[in-house]
């Protein structure tokens, strides 16, 4: 038995917890930006995120609504994607709460900041990789904007580097999940893809 939902008769409200809790487990883009106005800087978590292009490289997040991430990206033409690690959980709940537009989240959270290299919003100094981003474009969709941003620069900590990379094991990332929930890396498995030619023959 197989149970059936069409977004024609539900409300709106339950078909998207019906999505976040199957489009599962999405990545946290810890967003950072600055206000035009040369207001606080703006810090807010979004699990709407993933790669949108590898040349150039471009990453994409979705504003539901029209929230200040969106706004201060529109407005300034940059931003930065803060990788949100397993030792930052609070703070990245934290920098979620919807804190009137002059209470900026680093200073009301108390989150440490680091001068990016490329663009001008703050990247978070305990977080162990930043991407450096330029406004490459917006998609307006429904109630929602996808916010396109091309990568100028990308900085990684030593710490989490193995034989020059990036290792699942240091970096200990955040995901979303449905609802409230939150996930961390389980088990991590090795598996090369298999070429066409590899495989046996019917
Ligand atoms: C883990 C997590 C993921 C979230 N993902 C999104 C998202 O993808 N899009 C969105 O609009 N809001 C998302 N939110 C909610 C925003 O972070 C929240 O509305 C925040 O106050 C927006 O801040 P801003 O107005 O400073 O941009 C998420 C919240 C949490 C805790």
């Amino acid at each position: 038995m197989r149970v059936d939902y069409s977004p024609d008769s539900l409300p709106a409200g339950a078909f998207y917890r019906l999505l976040t809790a199957v489009v599962v487990p999405r990545p946290i883009a810890w967003v950072s930006t600055l206000a035009p106005d040369g207001g606080p800087a703006n810090l807010a978590p979004h699990s709407f995120f993933t790669v949108a292009c590898t040349d150039p490289p471009i990453v994409q997040f979705t504003s539901v609504g029209r929230k200040d991430s969106l706004r201060n990206a529109e407005a300034t033409g940059e931003f930065v994607v803060n990788f949100a690690p397993e030792p930052l959980f609070a703070q990245v709940n934290a920098t979620a709460t919807d804190f009137p537009r002059d209470r900026g989240e680093f200073d009301a959270v108390g989150i440490e900041r680091e001068p990016s290299l490329r663009v001008r919003p703050p990247r978070v100094a305990a977080s162990p990789v930043a991407l450096e981003c330029t406004l490459h474009s917006t998609l307006r969709l429904g109630d929602s904007t996808v916010v396109f941003g091309r990568v100028v620069h990308a900085v990684v900590s030593e710490d989490v580097l193995v034989d020059g990379r990036p290792d699942i094991g240091r970096l200990r990332p955040l995901s979303r999940l449905g609802g409230n929930e939150w996930g961390t890396v389980g088990d991590v498995h090795e598996l090369a893809r298999v070429p066409y030619r590899d495989r046996g023959h019917d």
